[in-house]
């Protein structure tokens, strides 16, 4: 054959294959996103939206770069700090340079790397300190002081609360990471409600930390348990690219328990590592017993609910619908406890790390894409991340609104 008949033939099948409709991913699914904020300087990770429509976020420390401030507020379209600039700026700074490794601020009148914010059911702050700052040799230790949860009233910006964990309740290598609120009176003697604390201690000391906010006392359950610790060997595929812990070696993505979410009744509390694609469950009346053998029946009593895909944060809704992203789906998913079946919600391009949920009083979810995977450590140090972040809403299905659970006397 001459060579020019083989090119003709060629180019003619190519033109016949393009004129061809391929079934091919839609992308998109669910309500449109509304773009509520965009974030053009400081790293953000969680957030609330207050019922009067006050937004808080939170910027934590975790990357060895400078932050003004941990918490703020977004006031007429700009990020202003919260409660005020004195309350966000640690004497010293973050760091204490006086030990070798540096450990983190110990200042309990300050506030040094706030990890979540949320607002419960009466419409208070809650502010998670996970007295933790990165140096550039990694995340610093907390000494006492730093890991704390503060509670503030929204109408004069006053502490109500401030409880102080001690080493017992996080150790220094602990990561407290995301909160959630039951202010049921029947369950602790204090009546004053409990707070759950997912801690993601990347040195694998991981918890669900269980705080009555009346008395502070603080314990730690399902310590190490496989069900809140990373899944060995866990590789997430996001926007096309594997991702690994990548710095000075490379290792699998590994992340323990880091969303938690309470079902609409309090009743039992959801919970998933990032470094894994399962949703797990308990009964919180198992988190909340003391009794001698309580550590062995809370672990006998984990609900393994299946896969849900890549999540950080988890949220509920009134119809107790549990939403988490599905992060290499570019989704956001709907896990219905009564049915049991995950199905997704919200489909869009721009999603890639949905880092927090927030259900508010207006019948939104709100949430947060924060690129949190292509920040330096996945990277060999390169910073891939691309500003600015950015907030969305969509309304959410069939009436659903913020939970209130009213205090049960
Ligand atoms: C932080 O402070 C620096 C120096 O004053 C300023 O340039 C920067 O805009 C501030 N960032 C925020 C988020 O306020
Ligand atoms: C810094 O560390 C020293 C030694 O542990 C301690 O005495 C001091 O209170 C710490 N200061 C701050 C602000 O963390
Ligand atoms: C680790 O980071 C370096 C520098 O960005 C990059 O070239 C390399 O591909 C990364 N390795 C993996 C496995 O992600």
């Amino acid at each position: 054959m001459k060579p020019s008949f083989v090119i003709s033939l060629t180019l003619c099948s190519i033109s016949a294959a393009v004129g061809q409709e391929i079934l091919s991913d839609p992308g998109t699914l669910g309500p449109a996103l509304e773009t509520i904020h965009l974030f053009y300087d400081q790293w953000l990770t969680g957030f609330t939206v207050s019922a009067s429509g006050h937004i808080f976020v939170n910027y934590p420390p975790v990357f060895p770069n400078s932050i003004n401030f941990t918490v703020g507020e977004i006031v007429n379209g700009r990020e202003v700090p919260y409660p005020n600039l004195e309350i966000n700026t640690p004497p010293g700074g973050r760091l204490n340079y006086s030990t070798n490794p540096p450990t983190s601020s110990n200042s309990e009148d300050h506030l040094i790397g706030v990890i979540s914010v949320i607002t419960d059911t009466e419409d208070r702050l809650w502010i998670l300190d996970s007295g933790r700052v990165a140096s550039t040799e990694g995340l610093a230790e907390t000494a006492y002081g730093g890991p704390k949860l503060i509670g503030m009233h929204l109408t004069h910006n006053t502490i109500f609360k401030k409880i102080l964990f001690d080493q017992t309740a996080v150790p220094a290598d602990g990561y407290l990471n995301d909160v959630r609120i039951d202010l049921n009176p029947a369950l602790t003697p204090s009546g004053q409600g409990v707070a759950y604390i997912s801690d993601n201690s990347p040195e694998g000391r991981t918890a669900i930390v269980v705080v009555d906010l009346g008395s502070g006392a603080a314990s730690r359950k399902l310590v190490g348990d496989p069900s809140i610790s990373s899944h060995p060997g866990f590789v997430p595929f996001i926007w096309g690219e594997a991702v690994y812990s990548n710095s000075s070696s490379i290792s699998h993505f590994s992340v323990g328990v880091d969303g938690i979410a309470l079902s609409a009744d309090g009743s039992t509390l959801y919970y998933c590592p990032a470094g894994g694609r399962s949703l797990y469950g308990i009964e919180t009346k198992y988190l909340l017993d003391n009794s001698h053998n309580s550590d062995v029946l809370s672990r006998s009593q984990i609900q393994v609910l299946g896969d849900k895909g890549l999540s950080d944060g988890l949220e509920t809704d009134s119809n107790n619908n549990i939403y988490g992203g599905n992060m290499e789906d570019n989704s956001i998913i709907k896990f219905n406890p009564k049915t049991g079946l995950v199905q997704p919600f919200v489909r869009d391009p721009r999603l890639s790390w949905t880092d927090t949920l927030s259900v508010a009083t207006d019948g939104y979810l709100y949430f947060t894409e924060n690129q949190l995977w292509r920040a330096p450590i996945y990277w060999g140090g390169i910073d891939r991340r691309v500003k600015p972040y950015a907030m969305f809403r969509v309304k959410l299905p069939d009436g659903g609104v913020k939970v209130s659970r009213p205090r049960r006397e």
